[in-house]
């Protein structure tokens, strides 16, 4: 008999809802430029490896066009306008995405690889809530307990990674823009695309020429903005390694920085938890978004004697994850992101064969063009294993096991990283027990990867400095303000 009596017919999102023009220039000063150099590259689809577009790769002097843009529009318009007309342009920034969503959901699948269900229910909601959240503080800075009329800084550099293209867009650019600072923003070079649509949006919004500036380009170009004399404070989001660098070149140059780096979030099992919603947030938790998310689940901590029955229940439900095209709107596992992530994940799985912890995948036909990996669990790892404790940043779960809550709490903690935890327990005394115990900024009890803009993000230790979100975000956007 056919395994699956019930396949699904496709049922693809459209692709004509998006225009791709053949090439991109830079946004700057509220216009298209060409790239002094004259260079592109390249932007694909990763579920299939078809060239999208040619995108421009900014050099130092087209960084130094746009951050004396973002000065001259700091200086002249938006440091002089009152908080609550700063705050009506954000509002049209966040109605014309609502109006916009289907494009930036289609485009976002396309030059990322996510399921089309995540970039339309997830990411670009979440966008546009950035806006609208943000917007209402525009105008209420003197109350959010940051200072009596606080000051902006002036010029902020973003740099935001591939994982969630308009989503970290939006957690770098509402409250920059909210608090009254200008943006020069470099996107990730695999994914630019939604940040070049959103750069009509505010054109559509009539935004003020110069106060958002999109820049394109590889890590050249964002180290040259991190560098820039005339950049007052710097806003990354990506890796550990680069995050580091950023933290030695801005050192006694007086620029102020938010980082938003790595993890390697342990997702705790109790006993007493309810197992089958514990199936589902551990699904959600590493399966999200192909595990590119740097809080996700990906160790999960479950006591002993629950093990057995919950594996069990694990398997059954990764063999229902539907992996393919991303455009699909039954598809729950996209492609990675780029060849060199899949390289990556490939050869950190390799390490857990090696290292002895067992692999196990659902039986899933991946498509022959394109990035893909299916998804993965390991078991009888240990916590010395490097698939426990280097970011694999794929769809793939290390499994440990506990017998005494301090016994999780130490293998939770014992990481470099503390950007995110969950806790599965049916006791409330336990839940506050576990989340003062654990080290980490954001902690999830009963449920996993949830986001809210009023909600501040942020890690521990080597997971980045500062928060963002929620009234806590505004203040690395505010000089003086803690
Ligand atoms: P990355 O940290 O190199 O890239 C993130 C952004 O930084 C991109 O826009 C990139 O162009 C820029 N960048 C690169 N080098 C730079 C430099 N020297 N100065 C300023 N900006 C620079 O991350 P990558 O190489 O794409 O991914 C490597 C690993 O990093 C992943 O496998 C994952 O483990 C982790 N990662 C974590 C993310 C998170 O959200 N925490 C996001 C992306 C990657
Ligand atoms: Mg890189």
């Amino acid at each position: 008999m056919d395994k699956n009596p019930f396949e699904y017919a496709p049922a693809p999102e459209s692709r004509a809802l998006v225009s791709i023009k053949g090439q991109y220039g830079l946004f700057i000063n509220g216009a298209w430029v060409e790239p002094k150099t004259k260079d592109k590259f390249s932007t694909i689809n990763p579920a299939n490896e078809e060239v999208l577009s040619k995108i421009s790769q900014a050099s130092d002097s087209d960084v130094d066009r746009a951050v004396k843009a973002a000065r001259a529009a700091y200086l002249k318009t938006w440091s002089k306008m009152p908080g609550k007309e700063r705050g009506k342009y954000l509002f049209r920034i966040a109605r014309i995405m609502q109006e916009r969503a289907r494009e930036f959901a289609v485009l976002e699948t396309l030059d990322n690889g996510k399921p089309i269900r995540e970039s339309r229910d997830v990411d670009v909601p979440l966008a546009a809530a950035h806006f609208f959240y943000h917007a209402g503080w525009a105008d209420k800075l003197d109350h959010a307990g940051l200072g009596i009329n606080p000051k902006p800084h002036g010029v902020v550099g973003q740099i935001i990674p591939w994982n969630f293209p308009l989503l970290m867009l939006a957690w770098k650019i509402a409250p920059a823009l909210a608090t009254g600072n200008t943006v020069v923003l470099k996107p990730a070079e695999t994914t630019s695309l939604t940040a070049l649509l959103f750069a009509e949006v505010c054109q559509q919004a009539e935004l003020p020429a110069g106060v958002v500036n999109i820049i394109t380009g590889d890590g050249a170009t964002g180290a040259a903005l991190v560098n820039h004399p005339g950049i007052d404070k710097i806003a990354f989001t990506g890796s550990t390694e680069v995050g580091k660098l950023i933290a030695r070149s801005i050192a006694i140059s007086g620029k102020s920085a938010t980082l938003e780096l790595g993890g390697k979030a342990a997702n705790i099992v109790f006993e007493d938890a309810p197992i089958d919603e514990a199936v589902e947030g551990i699904v959600n938790g590493i399966f999200f978004n192909q595990g590119h998310v740097c809080c996700a689940g990906s160790r999960l901590i479950v006591q002993e004697n629950i093990y057995d029955d919950l594996l069990v229940k694990l398997k059954r439900r990764m063999s229902l994850i539907r992996v393919g095209d991303p455009l699909d709107k039954n598809t729950d596992l996209g492609a990675i992101n780029s060849a060199a992530q899949l390289a990556k994940i490939k050869e950190l799985s390799a390490s857990g064969d090696t290292e002895g912890a067992f692999r196990w995948s659902p039986d899933c036909q991946l498509p022959s063009k394109g990035f893909w990996f299916a998804p993965t669990i390991f078991t009888g790892v240990t916590q010395s294993h490097r698939i426990a404790r280097e970011e694999i940043f794929g769809p793939v779960l290390s499994v440990l096991t506990f017998r005494t809550p301090q016994e999780a709490i130490e293998k939770a903690n014992n990481t470099p990283y503390g950007l995110s935890a969950g806790i599965w327990s049916e006791k409330g005394s336990r839940i506050l027990w576990a989340s003062k115990a654990l080290k980490a900024g954001v902690i999830w009890a009963n449920t996993f990867n949830k986001f809210d803009p009023a909600s501040p993000f942020g890690g521990y230790k080597e997971s980045g400095w500062g928060r963002e979100g929620g009234r806590h975000g505004l203040a690395p956007y505010l000089k003086g303000a803690k």
